[in-house]
């Protein structure tokens, strides 16, 4: 358990570059991604994380490859398919953010009940992004409380984020991107207004506990400041 660290949020970056790396095919990067996903779950488990939202597809990975996009859509049966015993025996709790109407209706139906399969489940609620845009997921809150007949002249942070997907979640304290690129790529824009960001050239295909660990160190050594002064953290302000 690490002092002040509920939530990580993870970019899983470079699977296509693992896969060029060995002259495989990016739908090869995936599946080892896939791999990295299911041990950095159990891992964040083992370590008293008790939220872990992952980006799996993002509202801009349609302009991929078409076979690309179905490969991956074929993953994420094939890992429900095989991860769902163990995921509902070791307590995980499964959601998902962003808008899976765009989704085949098989994978909406196969998804649906996995999230209710496990939603018992209290130990760790493992969020994955599918068709997730931090901007259309705000677009979409906006619509929310249109329809609530919320008078928008008088609208404050909570009733807004209370329609966003992510209302059940905490805000995340870290989010770690791998792969070696510098920016937040629309995820989570709202929800990481004082998260802490690491970033780290490893490949997620390779990211390990090991690596999960020096994050969490790094994680360790911040000092959350939330707009006040180190001194009055600190408590020696006069
Ligand atoms: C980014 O790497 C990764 C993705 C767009 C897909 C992430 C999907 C997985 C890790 C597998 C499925 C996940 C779960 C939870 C089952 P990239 O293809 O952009 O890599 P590159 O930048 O090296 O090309």
């Amino acid at each position: 358990m690490i002092p002040g660290l509920e939530h990580v949020a993870i970019i899983m970056d470079g699977n296509g570059r693992w896969a060029k790396l060995r002259g495989l095919s990016r739908l090869n990067g995936h599946e080892q991604g896939a791999q990295a996903a299911r041990r950095i779950v159990e891992a964040a488990r083992e370590r008293g994380i008790t939220y872990l939202t992952l980006y799996a597809f993002s509202s801009e990975n349609w302009n991929r490859p078409s076979s690309e996009v179905e490969g991956l859509f074929r993953l994420l049966e094939r890992f429900i398919d095989t991860e769902i015993h163990r995921l509902k025996t070791s307590g995980v709790c499964i959601h998902t953010i962003g808008d899976m109407s765009r989704f085949p209706e098989t994978l909406q139906n196969k998804i649906t009940r996995t999230l209710q399969e496990t939603s018992g489940n209290t130990e760790i609620h493992l969020s994955i992004a599918l068709n997730y845009g931090g901007r259309d997921e705000i677009i979409r809150a906006i619509q929310r409380v249109g329809r609530l007949g919320v008078n928008v002249t008088t609208l404050d942070e909570q009733t807004f984020s209370d329609q966003l997907d992510t209302s059940f979640m905490p805000d995340p304290d870290l989010m770690i991107r791998t792969g070696g690129e510098w920016r937040i790529s629309n995820f989570l824009l709202w929800q990481m207004a004082y998260t802490e960001i690491y970033f780290t050239d490893i490949l997620w295909p390779d990211f390990d506990e090991n690596a999960l660990d020096e994050a969490l160190t790094w994680f360790s050594g911040r000092q959350r400041r939330f707009g006040l002064t180190s001194e009055q953290i600190e408590g020696t302000t006069s």
